[in-house]
């Protein structure tokens, strides 16, 4: 191997430059070419790619969205599409591509790869931590930091007024922002796809808090929860249901996936970003880079997409006696 292509695609998150900076840097360390391409897929399928050294990434660590910019290429799905990317990579000599993404963009890598055997590695950058086959993505840990200091200051608000707050996270189809964001934040209830408790045992934890001499509290709800309701048709079904609750809602939406990244999505983009180069050099194809037990490792793109991450039962558990 002697060029490696680098984009990011998909949703952005902090961390993604970090990760771009760790795989131009360890390109360079080990005197391989790195070559940037703009826009994912697209800009794969429009040749739009910039040779890149160790100087073109300095302060870029503490950047938040991507300097290689983002998309989601329809054109990719094609086959027509998937060939023009081809043409284009042989044409730039371009031998194996890092992918930095989620779940839509190891699919695309996948099906690349079976096509034309092409060598691709991927590093799971989403705020939403929905991958399979690593404890953390790049972008998580700064989303939830994010969230916790919204939601602080929405308590300060919600405490003055005697208000309930309804606050949508994001997360897709996975509650672990709103889990974990909602125990950070010391919410009285999070509602999270994983785990369905209904809407009678809403009502009756809000009224138990109102009668425990609660004058304010906060309900975290993740955009994909499973109680059948948005979460303004959330907050009217309770104000019908409990009218002494003066109720405002809250949805966060695209700011928790900007900011400069956390330390810890700065570490653990530098520790990817070098893993997927050596994995490429050791010859390791098709698979996600991760991290289990603080340590690097590698799982095949198939399971990380099929494979599903976990909620933390404890955590509901202890958010469950938290909310006393
Ligand atoms: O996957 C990251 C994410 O921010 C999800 O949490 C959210 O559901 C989705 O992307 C929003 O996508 P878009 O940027 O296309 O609105």
């Amino acid at each position: 191997i002697k060029k490696i292509g680098v984009m990011t695609s998909g949703g952005d998150s902090p961390g993604m430059n970090a990760a771009i900076r760790a795989v131009v840097r360890a390109c360079a360390y080990h005197k391989i070419t790195c070559l940037g391409i703009y826009r994912g897929y697209q800009g794969l399928i429009e040749g739009d790619f910039e040779e890149m050294n160790a100087r073109s990434v300095h302060h870029i660590i503490n950047k938040g969205g991507t300097i290689l910019k983002s998309a989601r290429s329809q054109d990719f799905r094609t086959q027509e599409g998937r060939a023009k990317a081809y043409e284009n990579i042989k044409k730039a000599n371009i031998d194996a591509l890092v992918l930095i993404g989620g779940d839509g963009t190891f699919t695309g890598g996948m099906v690349f790869n079976e096509e034309y055997n092409f060598p691709v590695i991927g590093i799971p950058g989403t705020i939403d931590n929905d991958i399979f086959g690593t404890k953390f993505t790049l972008g998580y840990d700064t989303a939830l930091n994010t969230v916790v200091d919204a939601i602080d200051k929405i308590r300060d608000t919600a405490s003055s007024h005697n208000r309930l707050f309804f606050v949508e996270v994001m997360g897709r189809d996975a509650g672990h922002i709103a889990l974990n964001a909602g125990v950070g934040s010391g919410a009285e209830e999070i509602l999270i796809p994983e785990e369905n408790l209904g809407l009678a045992r809403l009502l009756e934890s809000l009224e138990r808090s109102r009668k425990s001499g609660k004058s304010s509290s906060i309900v975290v709800v993740a955009e994909g929860d499973k109680t059948g309701k948005n979460v303004f048709e959330l907050a009217e079904y309770v104000e019908k249901n409990l009218p002494y609750y003066d109720i405002r809602v809250s949805v966060l939406g695209h700011m928790q996936r900007g900011g400069s990244p956390s330390c810890y999505d700065r570490v653990l983009a530098s520790r990817m970003g070098v893993k997927a180069v050596e994995s490429l050099l050791e010859g390791k194809t098709n698979y996600m880079v991760g991290i289990q037990d603080d340590k690097m490792i590698l799982t095949p793109l198939d399971q990380a997409v099929k494979g599903k991450s976990e909620i933390d039962k404890e955590l509901l558990k202890v958010s469950d006696i938290m909310s006393i």
